[in-house]
């Protein structure tokens, strides 16, 4: 088990398959990036991502969530899903993605063998959601959700970055969206990057008002797990879905830090906001997993307790379409 200097395990690897992304959140890349095929060049192959799952699954990596940039750009995205699915070790198998292909595609990655899908949903209201990623596509994205409950993923869940001025009136509509629907919402606190520190001042709100709204409301906190990792999760008896808080800025937000991230070019990150990182790409190119694991377990022990956003201090993260989040 991969375990670091203040006995936190390590059952979760975010793994980013590309840094492209085809929407333009005003958050994280305002101006959109090249999608075009040398953007994506020095992506990983599916030879090297099936050594890395492995030799992660060998020091008892569990969870594997696929995320981007955006995922679904990748033409091989299903075959990737069911070879992280396939490796002896992997129980879950996660996707974060903006949603744009989920009506086309989602049969194929849960028949891949998906367990649990992320979509990331800042606004309800059509316009509004216009205005922040750039795409008219709130429509397709909600039917790409239906259709996911209808297959009967897992688990299914909705991202929204918690923003004054965008959606800090919307918590009606978030509030409706789960009263029927078996689906998570989280609330994510926005977090600053090196791209977005003026955004980052305009709009950063704190989650406290959401829980303050919560309690008020008859809203109940689950315990936490050993390894349930950092989002505090809500329920609620007469709602069918729940809320979940992801507040970085808070009090001992790392302590329960479960998660490495690679990037889309082999790059570990021990957390999302450090300023150096050790590239594994070498060692992905013979199928040995015992190298990489040997880098793993020495490079663990460098993790530091915590980030260091409250200095202002976001490390060498320009955006989080860089390492997906
Ligand atoms: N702060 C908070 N969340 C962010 N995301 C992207 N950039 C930021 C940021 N600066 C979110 C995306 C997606 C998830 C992977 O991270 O909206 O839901
Ligand atoms: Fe873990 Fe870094 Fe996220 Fe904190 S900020 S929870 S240490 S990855």
């Amino acid at each position: 088990m991969l375990t670091d200097t203040f006995d936190r395990r390590f059952s979760y690897l975010r793994l980013s398959i590309t840094e492209v992304c085809n929407f333009r959140c005003d958050y994280c890349l305002p101006e959109g990036t090249d999608c075009g095929p040398e953007a994506r060049a020095h992506d990983l192959s599916l030879d090297e991502i099936r050594r890395l799952v492995t030799a992660f699954a060998r020091l008892g990596m569990r969870k594997i969530r696929i995320t981007g940039g955006e995922p679904s750009l990748r033409k091989d995205l299903t075959d990737i899903i069911a070879l992280c699915k396939q490796t002896p070790g992997i129980e879950t198998v996660a996707l974060t993605t903006n949603g744009y292909r989920m009506t086309k595609d989602v049969d194929d990655w849960y028949a891949a063998g998906l367990d649990a899908v992320n979509v990331s949903i800042d606004s309800l209201d059509h316009a509004k959601f216009k205005m922040i990623t750039g795409h008219n596509k709130l429509q397709k994205i909600l039917e790409g959700l239906d259709r996911a409950a209808e297959l009967g993923l897992p688990s299914i869940k909705v991202n929204s970055v918690l923003m004054k001025h965008y959606n800090d009136d919307a918590m009606d509509d978030f509030l409706d969206f789960v009263r029927e629907r078996p689906i998570t919402l989280r609330m994510i606190e926005l977090m600053q990057t090196g791209d977005n520190p003026e955004f980052f001042d305009r709009h950063h709100l704190s989650g406290d008002v959401v829980i303050d709204r919560l309690r008020r409301e008859g809203w109940q906190e689950r315990l936490r797990g050993r390894d349930s990792g950092p989002a505090r999760e809500f329920w609620h008896p007469d709602y069918a879905g729940g809320i979940g808080m992801i507040m970085p800025y808070s009090k001992d937000f790392c302590a329960t830090c479960n998660r490495l991230r690679v990037s889309s070019q082999g790059q570990l990150f021990l957390c999302l906001f450090v300023d150096e990182h050790q590239s594994l790409r070498h060692l992905l190119q013979s199928d040995d997993p015992e190298p990489v694991m040997a880098f793993l377990q020495e490079a663990i022990k460098g993790k530091d307790y915590s980030h260091h956003l409250h200095e202002q201090n976001a490390g060498a993260t320009k955006h989080l379409a860089m390492i997906g989040g």
